[in-house]
């Protein structure tokens, strides 16, 4: 996968890039690459963004900087952008992230990220140069940065080859394996501690009656 992010903060995403399940998603061949409206703008003094009108705090990224940014990086117009890859706006008021989401988006052979910074977009980048919105909750982040590395977490994640493997992303919490409930509980050594047990069936070495007790903890846990 080619994950792209649109951001006016790319160093963020440096501490990001050296965490191991994201360094074996480039080792697998997938991409993670920033770029940065500031260095695109046509606008004097770096601007990027712009007082709203009508009024209000706050500034708003200006829809032709990002129009010139996405041009510059992709050498195609962004309205046509869209129909060669997800072009994701992250906002608070988007389409909410679930592992539903998720999975459809690692499916995806490329992604672009657009963050928003301050009071956000120009509606008219979301209208016009984005095929889907994202919210990463229904609360407000000073930036989609952040939301961009959930994002991009979440994904990378669910990539083969970016767990080890002794982890699995198939039967995890959400995913269809577990029937959308969370997952089951889990234990190590040392099997008594202070006086807590771990649950006599997960040393019985039955494989039938560990899965059995696994799904009925996880079902619980769904509250069903
Ligand atoms: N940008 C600011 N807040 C956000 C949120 N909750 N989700 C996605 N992007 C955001």
């Amino acid at each position: 996968m080619q994950l792209d992010v649109v951001t006016l903060f790319p160093q963020w995403f440096d501490w990001f890039r050296s965490q191991r399940h994201v360094t074996n998603a480039f080792a697998e061949g997938h991409e993670l690459r920033t770029l940065n409206p500031r260095e695109h703008t046509p606008l004097s003094g770096a601007q990027v963004d712009d007082t709203p009108f009508g009024g209000g705090a706050g500034m708003v990224l200006r829809v032709d900087v990002m129009d010139a940014a996405l041009r510059a990086f992709y050498g195609t117009d962004p309205i046509e952008l869209k129909t060669e890859r997800r072009v994701i706006a992250l906002t608070p008021g988007g389409r909410v992230l679930d592992d539903a989401y998720v999975d459809e988006l690692a499916a995806e052979p490329a992604i672009t990220l657009l963050c928003g910074r301050y009071e956000g977009f120009d509606e008219r980048i979301v209208q016009h140069f984005a095929s889907d919105t994202l919210s990463v909750g229904r609360y407000v982040l000073a930036g989609g940065e952040l939301a961009a590395m959930v994002v991009a977490d979440a994904v990378l994640r669910k990539l083969p080859g970016a767990l080890g493997h002794a982890e699995s992303a198939v039967e995890e919490s959400f995913s269809a394996a577990l029937e959308g409930n969370p997952e089951y509980p889990h234990y190590t050594r040392p099997a008594e501690y202070r006086g807590w047990s771990v649950p006599s069936v997960l040393l019985s070495g039955h494989h039938a009656e560990i899965e059995n007790w696994r799904r009925t903890r996880s079902r619980e846990r769904g509250g069903s």
